[in-house]
Formats: C-alpha cells, structure tokens, sequence
C-alpha cells in the first residue's frame, strides 16, 4: 500500500515526503514543477536513502491520474498540489479556482473511482479570516476570505464536509496550517518562491544575502507589542510530522472528518522575527516601516491544543532553528 502525494516535489511536500519515507511508508509522488524543481525529488532520496514512484503529471489530468491508480495500491491521498500565492491569485482567479479547486474535485473523483477514501488536505489559517477571537481554535467561525487563494481553502474545505456528509466511510483530515517557514536541517531542500517573495521570512533572507535590499515592514501602528503584525511562525519539519501524525490517526481511527490547527501556539511580530533572525545567524537585515499591505490582519495564532490531544503532535522546534534554517538553505542553495 502506498501513498500518494500530488504536488511532492514542493516546499511542504517534499519535507513530508522525508518524514514519510524515514517512517518506512511506501510513497508515490506526482509533481509537474510548475512551482518546484526537479532535484527535490533526489534530495529526498540522499536524505531517507530511499526510493519512492514518480510521475511527473499535473495532478488534473484524470486520464494520467487513473492510470496512477491503476498502478499502484494507493491507501491514501496528501494532496499538496495547491497554488498559493495570494497577490498572483487575484490576478489569475481562474488559474486558482482551476487548479485548486478543479483540480481537488478531480483528484476526489479518481479517488473514489478506486475507492481510496482517505484523504489528507492542506488548508490554511487564512479561511479564518479577521480572527474571531485569538488564539485561534478550530471552532471559530470561518470565512471573509480576503482573495481567490483563500477562497479556494475555504471552497475546499466545504467539499471535503459536504463529501463526508454524502459517504461517511471517507475520512478525511483537513490541516490548517499558520505560517510555514525554515527547511530541513541538511539544506537540501526548501522553499523556492518564484520572482520576489510575498512572505515574510523568504524576503527577510534576500535581503540578509544581499539579494534584495531591503525589507518593508507592513505598518507599526497594530495593536501589537511593538505595532507590527503578529503571526504564528512554525519549523517546516514541525509542520510535515503533522502529516504523518495525522495519516497515523486516519489509518487508527477511520470514518470521520477531522480538522486541526498546525501552529506553535506563539505569536512573534516582523520586528521580533527580524531581531531573532539577527541574533540567530549573525547577518543584518535592513528595514523600513511603511504602510500596511491591504487585507493584512493585526495577530493570528494558534491555539494547537486540539492536535496535541488527538493527534499526540506539537510543534517542538524553536524560533532560532527556524532562522538558521532558512538561512542554511540559502547559503547552501545560491
Ligand atoms: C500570507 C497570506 C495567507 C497565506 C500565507 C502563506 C496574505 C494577506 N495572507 O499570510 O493567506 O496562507 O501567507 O504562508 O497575504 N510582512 C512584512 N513585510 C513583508 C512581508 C510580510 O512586514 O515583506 C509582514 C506581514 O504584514 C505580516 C507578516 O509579515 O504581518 C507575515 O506575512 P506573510 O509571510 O506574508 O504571511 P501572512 O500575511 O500571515
């Protein structure tokens, strides 16, 4: 039995793949590189010093799709294969709605065509919208997503309970995670945005490198410690043995639909991010204050109580690690 993990190759995918693969599962990944790169798939190999399938597909083209179900026992489905960058998602919304949510009802549609109903999603703190109450908790209220990628979380997130309503022999985990950063200790692989990043920590090493010149801190006027936004910053390996312990619990317990909070609990503002970056690898970041980025929140974390319950998972790594490695990638990678 195998499982399959579309969109592999990328940032979340690929440390999954390493936490999978030392865990001694049997992978089967597919990947069209249209945001990753090829020599992810043999840095997972010199990693686990294992071998898993490849197909390189995109992950909505069914008759491609049927034919990895043809060829393989696959047990359950991680499906990674999602766009995700917010700013390009409100100039392409149908390229977003296309990929991520056509290519989602696809990829459930071959599913059960093989009648593998188990499926893992990565959903994202964003379909919380303007937070309800902080820490954030799975019960809060959803929705008032702010731009197409966001919509497509939440879109999903509404199929995958509407599926699990019609056939309640699916289980199906929805993950949302908070903000992923740093890659696996090794160097090997991590995040790759294409053109200027968007996010927080992969703009803060370009500048440190040299690559950029500087960083724009989005407003200092929140109600925040120090008037800059709030996030909850999690270690990408902390984030991939998420994966591994929620597949631990599909495979355990079965027939239900279950949603956690992938996060650390703790908040840190841009200016502490920018201090302990400094601190942590040695290197100077410059910066200056200017106004807030449209559709920016104050604070966002999470209360991941719920996943430590049940899913027996917490984030164990600290900021400092997350710094260093995000760094360490990039020396290693430029
Ligand atoms: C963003 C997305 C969110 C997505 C997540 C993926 C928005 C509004 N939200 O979350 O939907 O799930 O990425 O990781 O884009 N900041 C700066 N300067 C920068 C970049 C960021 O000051 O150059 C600040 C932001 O204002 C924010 C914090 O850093 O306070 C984190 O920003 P970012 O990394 O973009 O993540 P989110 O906005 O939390």
């Amino acid at each position: 039995m195998s499982i399959l993990l579309t969109g592999g190759a990328g940032y979340i995918g690929s440390h999954t793949a390493v936490e999978l693969l030392n865990k001694g599962k049997d992978l089967v990944i597919i990947d069209d590189f249209s945001n990753s790169n090829e020599k992810a798939l043999d840095a997972i190999k010199k990693i686990t010093g294992k071998d898993f399938k490849f197909y390189k597909m995109d992950y909505k083209d069914r008759e491609k799709l049927e034919k990895v179900f043809e060829e393989n026992q696959i047990d359950a489905v991680i499906n990674f294969a999602g766009f995700k960058a917010v700013g390009e998602s409100v100039s392409k919304p149908i390229e977003y709605y296309t990929n991520n949510v056509s290519g989602a009802l696809v990829l459930l549609d071959t599913m059960r065509k093989y009648n593998c109903k188990k499926f893992i999603f990565s959903s994202s703190a964003t379909v919380y919208g303007e937070p309800e109450r902080i820490p954030l908790t799975e019960e809060c209220r959803v929705g008032g997503t702010t731009n197409p990628y966001g919509n497509t979380k939440l879109f999903i997130e509404q199929i995958l309970k509407d599926i699990y309503n019609s056939d309640n022999t699916w289980d199906i985990c929805i993950l949302r995670y908070f903000n992923p950063v740093g890659s696996h200790e090794s160097g090997l692989i991590g995040e790759e945005p294409q053109g200027i990043p968007n996010n927080l920590m992969p703009y803060i090493v370009r500048v440190a490198s040299g690559k950029l010149e500087q960083l724009s801190v989005f407003g200092n006027d929140y109600e925040t410690h120090d008037g800059t936004g709030v996030r909850d910053y999690i270690h990408v390996v902390d984030l991939a043995k998420g994966h591994v312990k929620a597949l631990e619990k599909i495979d355990k317990e079965g027939q239900g639909i279950y949603i956690y909070n992938l996060g650390t609990g703790t908040g840190y503002s841009v200016l502490d991010m920018v201090n302990a970056f400094e601190k942590s690898t040695g290197k100077k970041v410059n910066y200056r204050i200017t106004d807030r980025r449209p559709g920016d929140i104050a604070v966002c974390y999470a209360d991941p109580k719920k996943a430590k319950e049940e899913l027996g998972w917490i984030a164990e790594k600290k900021l400092e690690d997350m710094c260093k490695d995000s760094w360490n990638y990039i020396i290693k990678n430029s």
